[in-house]
């Protein structure tokens, strides 16, 4: 087995015959369609977009017909991004994507060679975290990954307009919004303008890249293939005429019942516009119910409504996992709710974060240092994954004592509970 590292080659549109073999392999390893050549393109021109760095693992000992003489039989995708930890904090992270390896050669080691080696790479760029979306929740666990924020897909009746009470009416129409329908082309600098609002201020917020915004815009379709000819976009502005959220949609066609529009991307930088921007999307006649699979966990939507049980939602899904590599820089980086001192003993195979860290937050401001004493305070263990969790709130420390992904004293536990508080769910609207 060898493996080979390299960026997609030239400029956007160029061809890149490696990288083509790449793609194709990743549409095998996730049962896609083969792609046609504009789509094959647009993912190339996205990986030059991101500076991606591309693994791809050759069997040479494969010969023709098998695939593994032709394609390369494991994939693997990083890049450069960043991911807010408190509101106005944002670590530099080590985005991973586009993870396969062909059924013909699976559990032999490859994923487990190409993330050790990718992790690596992380820690010498000096990203203190390394972050993914996972096609499955039970492979990354043990490489110190767990969920950074969730996600609920909802579903809400909207038959005759969305029916909200009379003070979130008044709140969603007091601040002077202005709603208007766009067209999607239109879209880029509102986007880009309401994103950077929205990931400024939100714990578990993922940069976005230009396929983003091919999206947004409905150059693209939602599957990557061909443009989004349905696509509807709305934006609300403020008194200024400032856009403070976006959304895009499409109608889910006539012959479905309810009649239903799909709102696809929806991001608010403040809770009156996002109210005011659900308001007009109930607002379409025909249309009976709205569904949207990214929306917050703790969403305040639900205590708007006349009717709670107007929105429905069927499960949670993670949306983003994160991997702390770089202890000190994650924890200064925490929205710490007290002060206090603890020692956090953390566990972690890979290394990187094992140790044990005497932390000690001061007006919200961390010092951590590695300690090695055994009598530098209370100590409260846990392994790398349960750290990653805790430190973008996905995970609240009484959970983690409740399950036993935390161990401590009383003392201690008292100590690691006041320090953290019980924060927002963090939210994440970036899919890689
Ligand atoms: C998931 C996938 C990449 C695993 O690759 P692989 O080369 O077979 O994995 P490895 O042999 O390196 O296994 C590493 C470890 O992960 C475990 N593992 C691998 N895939 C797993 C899965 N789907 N569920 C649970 N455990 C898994 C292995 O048992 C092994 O455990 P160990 O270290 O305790 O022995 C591969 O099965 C695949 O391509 N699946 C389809 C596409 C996909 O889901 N990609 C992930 C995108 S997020």
């Amino acid at each position: 087995m060898r493996s080979e590292l390299f960026r997609v080659s030239g400029h956007h549109g160029d061809r890149d015959p490696q990288a083509e073999a790449w793609v194709r392999a990743v549409d095998r390893g996730f049962y896609d369609k083969d792609r046609d050549a504009a789509a094959l393109q647009r993912f190339i021109d996205a990986l030059r977009a991101r500076d991606t760095l591309l693994t791809a693992v050759y069997d040479d000992g494969a010969t023709a017909p098998s695939l593994a003489a032709v394609w390369p039989v494991a994939t693997f995708a990083e890049f450069a991004g960043e991911m807010t930890v408190r509101p106005g904090a944002q670590l530099s992270a080590h985005q991973i994507s586009d993870v396969t390896v062909r059924a013909t050669h699976r559990r032999r080691g490859l994923l487990r060679s190409m993330m050790e080696a990718s992790l690596a790479r992380a820690v010498a760029a000096e990203r203190p975290v390394a972050v993914l979306t996972a096609s499955e929740a039970s492979i990354y666990g043990r490489f110190g990954f767990a969920p950074s924020a969730y996600q609920v897909p909802l579903r809400l009746k909207v038959e005759h307009g969305l029916a909200l009470r009379p003070e979130a009416k008044a709140f969603a129409a007091a601040a002077d919004w202005r709603v208007e329908e766009l067209l999607p082309r239109d879209m880029e600098p509102i986007h880009d303008h309401v994103f950077a609002a929205f990931h400024q201020q939100s714990t578990g917020s993922v940069s976005r890249a230009w396929d983003d915004l091919q999206r947004v815009t409905g150059r693209w379709a939602p599957d990557g293939y061909g443009a989004a000819e349905d696509l509807r976009a709305y934006a609300c502005f403020d008194a200024d005429g400032t856009p403070v959220a976006f959304a895009t949609a499409r109608f889910g066609g006539w012959d479905k019942d309810p009649k239903e529009l799909q709102i696809l991307d929806f991001v608010a930088a403040d809770p009156a516009a996002e109210l005011a921007l659900w308001e007009h999307l109930g607002a379409h006649d025909l249309v009976e119910v709205l569904t949207f699979s990214r929306a917050r966990v703790d969403d305040p939507l639900r205590w708007a409504l006349a009717n709670p049980r107007d929105l429905t939602t069927k499960s949670v899904e993670d949306s983003v996992w994160i991997r702390v590599l770089d202890v000190p820089q994650v924890l200064a980086a925490v929205d710490w709710a007290a002060d206090g001192s603890v020692v956090l003993a953390v566990e972690d195979a890979l290394g990187y974060a094992d140790g044990r860290w005497a932390l000690t937050v001061q007006g919200g401001t961390a010092r951590v240092v590695e300690d090695d004493a055994a009598d530098a305070g209370p100590e409260v263990a846990m392994s790398v994954d349960t750290l990653g969790a805790l430190a973008t709130g996905a995970m609240q420390p009484w959970q983690a004592a409740a399950v036993g992904r935390v161990q401590a004293d009383p003392e201690a536990l008292l100590a690691v509970n006041a320090l953290f508080g019980d924060r927002r769910a963090p939210m994440n609207h970036t899919f890689f």
